[in-house]
Formats: structure tokens, sequence, C-alpha cells
């Protein structure tokens, strides 16, 4: 069992990882702390940007010698395969280090397996030591690293009564300051941001992380099944790289002034006479978005809860009635209380006056949205 101390180091390399989600795709942004023998702590580290080292070198260069006998407690599975990086297993072992703690086990395919090699080589080694808390922080990028479609979180800002925006269409600002940032701080930690093109023509958004220090742009995505995105939205502008995902019957027109003016676009099939979703989201996954991040609208939002490709949701509620006007989310099939979309409440916070509540998908749902 985990000590005290192994616990402690845990909450802080979760504190680390999280600080700086989004900043080293495509490999996961690991936290690590490296305790000496009598339970000192004597490195920390992080994940570097790719072709950097790996949270557990970080840590263990920073403690040297020191580690040697000691814990290293890894907010996930050390890797035990050699890419860019020194597989982690092996610097483990090469620094003496007696016990690996870690949180999440690692589904990635190609670089699992590192807690049975420690253990093969008489490292003590014990998992899922704060896995939930972990789970808040990597669960995303390691539900999508265990299969072939990005992971998917579906954000929206709302009053109480659930409206985003008033009879007249009026919709800015609906939350504080503080819940504005923190959606900045969202795109900022996601690989790809996404939007239909009725949030294009109706905000014009330019869908970039401001107001937090990001350290590259998400991929800007359109789901635009007949490329009407207009040349001059700010989505087009230069400040990050925009993909605009089209049917493949979409006007040769559309896709060449769009091409034209220096964005990417991805063909997709039209299937319920729109863009194919699960389609985006592998095809985002084998470009290396592990974690995706969708901004509305409330009609885009309907059609991926339908598809069953939502895996969180993130409300932000301020304390404000509309009673009219239009609704977070469209219609996703249901028509009796009993069939409702139940959701597991994995976090509620408040951020100045307004509320963020997350949710994942109840486990006990059917696929299509239905009890
Ligand atoms: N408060 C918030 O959090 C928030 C966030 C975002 C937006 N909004 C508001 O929401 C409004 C826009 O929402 P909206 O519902 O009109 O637009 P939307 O959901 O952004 O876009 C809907 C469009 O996406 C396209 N699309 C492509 N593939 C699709 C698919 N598989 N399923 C469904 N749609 C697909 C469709 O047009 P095609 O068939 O032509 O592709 C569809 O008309 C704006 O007023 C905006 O202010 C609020």
């Amino acid at each position: 069992m985990a000590t005290a101390v192994e616990i402690a180091a845990m909450r802080r390399a979760l504190e680390l990882s999280a600080a700086r989600l989004g900043t080293s795709n495509p490999n996961p942004t690991v936290g690590a702390v490296v305790l000496d023998v009598s339970g000192k702590v004597v490195g920390e580290g992080v994940t570097q940007p790719v072709g950097g080292d790996h949270a557990e070198v970080v840590a263990l260069q920073a403690a040297g010698d020191r580690a040697r006998g000691g814990v290293i407690v890894v907010t996930l599975e050390p890797c035990a395969h050699t890419g860019r990086s020194q597989r982690c297993t092996e610097v483990i072992q090469g620094a003496g280090v007696a016990r690996v703690v870690y949180g999440l086990s690692d589904p990635n395919p190609v670089a699992a397996g590192g807690g049975e090699q420690l253990v093969a080589v008489g490292v003590d080694v014990e998992s899922g030591v704060l896995a939930a808390e972990a789970a808040l922080v990597l669960g995303p990028w390691v539900a999508a690293a265990g299969r072939d479609r990005a992971h998917l979180t579906w954000k929206y800002a709302a009053t109480l009564d659930g409206r985003t925006a008033a009879a007249d269409g009026s919709s800015q600002w609906i939350t504080g300051e503080l819940a504005r940032a923190d959606v900045h701080r969202l795109r900022a930690e996601a690989d790809a941001v996404l939007v239909g093109i009725g949030t294009v023509l109706a905000d014009d958004p330019q869908l970039t992380a401001r107001d937090w220090p990001a350290s590259r742009q998400p991929l800007r995505v359109v789901v635009d099944s007949d490329g009407r995105t207009p040349l001059d939205s700010r989505v087009l502008d230069k400040s990050a790289t925009t993909l605009i995902a089209v049917c493949d019957d979409a006007p040769d027109d559309r896709i060449d002034a769009l091409r034209q003016a220096g964005v990417e676009v991805a063909v997709l099939e039209r299937s319920n006479g729109h863009a194919d979703l699960a389609e985006l989201l592998t095809l985002l996954r084998q470009r290396d978005v592990f974690v995706a991040f969708l901004e509305g609208g409330a009609t885009l939002a309907a059609s991926f809860l339908r598809s069953g490709l939502v895996d969180r949701l993130i409300g932000y509620y301020a304390p404000a009635l509309l009673g009219s006007g239009p609704a977070a989310l469209g219609d996703i099939g249901i028509e009796s209380i009993g069939e409702s979309l139940r959701l597991t409440t994995i976090d509620v916070t408040r951020l100045g006056e307004d509320i963020r509540i997350t949710a994942v998908p109840a486990s006990d749902n059917q696929p299509n949205g239905r009890n």
C-alpha cells in the first residue's frame, strides 16, 4: 500500500502534470517525483515538449545518486519502448530505484507493459495510486491512446435555465471572466478545438487560446459539410492551423477556394445528411490529436452525443435566467424521461459567480444515448 509520503508525492506529481497539459503532444504530460530512502523529495520532473525527456528522466537527473534505493512516483505507468527518447523502465532501473508508484496504466500498445517489466527485474511496483485524481488530469490522453479516435470533451456555457443566448440571438457574455479564462486554459490543453459551421456563421470565433500562457495553439476544426466557411472568417486567420471538415460531395469550387486560402480540407463521408463525426475523430487521432474540445453549438453537440462520441461534458452555469432563447443542446432523440442520457458528475467547481460541472456519460447508458 502506498505510504502517506508517496501519496503526497503523487499529488505533487499530478500538480506538475496538470500545470503543463498541452505542452508535450503527442506524448502524455506526465509528472514525476523522486523520494530518497528517507522519503525526502530529491527530484521532480514533467514531460518535455516532443523530442525532449520524459518526466521520469527529468526527475531522476535532478535526483542523481540520491535516487538509489528510493522511490519514483509517476502519474502514468513508465513507458517500455524506445521512441524519440530512452525507455523509462531502463532509466529507472539504471538509477537503482527500489520502488515505483504510479497512477494510471498506459494503454498505448507501443509503450505499455512498463510496470510488468520493472517487476520482472525485481523492482517493487504499485499501480492505481490516486487513480481517480490522475484520471481527471490524464484521463483524456489515456482514453485516446487506447483506441483509434480522439477523446472528446463537449463544453458549453449557459444560464441556470440552460439557455446559451437570448431570444434576439445576443449571447456575449453569459459567464464571467474566470469561466472564460478557464475555457482558454482548456483550449490550450487540447490538441484540437471543434465547432460547427453554425457557430462560425453566427459568432465568427477565432478559437485560439488567449488569456492563458499557451505554448502552442490547438488545431482549429470547423465541421462544415458543404464548405460554407466564409474566407474572411476569423477562424481562417494565421494565428493557428485550421482544418475544415467537409463532405465528399461538397462543391469543388468551395473546397478549392478554402485550400487556396491556405486551409487544410478533410473530406469525409456524408452520414445522415452531414459530415461523418466518427470518421472525423478517427482522422484527428491519426494526426496525433488525442484531446479534442468541442465548443458547440447545440446542433453539432447533439449529433456527437447521438453518435455516442462525447466522452466528457463541461457545463459552465451563470447565475442568470433567460426563460427563452436557444437551449445548450439540440434534439438527441429522447422522448420520455426514462430515456434521458444519464451522466456521472466527476467535478463541481465554483469560478467566481459561475459554476463549472464536469460529467461523463454514465456507464449503463447505451451508445445511442438511451438507457
Ligand atoms: N454558449 C455556448 O457555449 C455556445 C457555444 C457555441 C455556440 N453557441 C451558439 O450556438 C449557435 C450556433 O449553434 P448551431 O446549433 O446553430 O450551430 P453548430 O452546432 O455550431 O453547427 C451546426 C452545423 O454543423 C454542421 N454539421 C456538420 N456535420 C454535422 C453533423 N454530423 N451533425 C450536425 N451538424 C453538422 C451542419 O451544417 P452543414 O450540414 O452545412 O455542415 C449544422 O447545421 C450560435 O448562436 C452560437 O452563439 C453557444
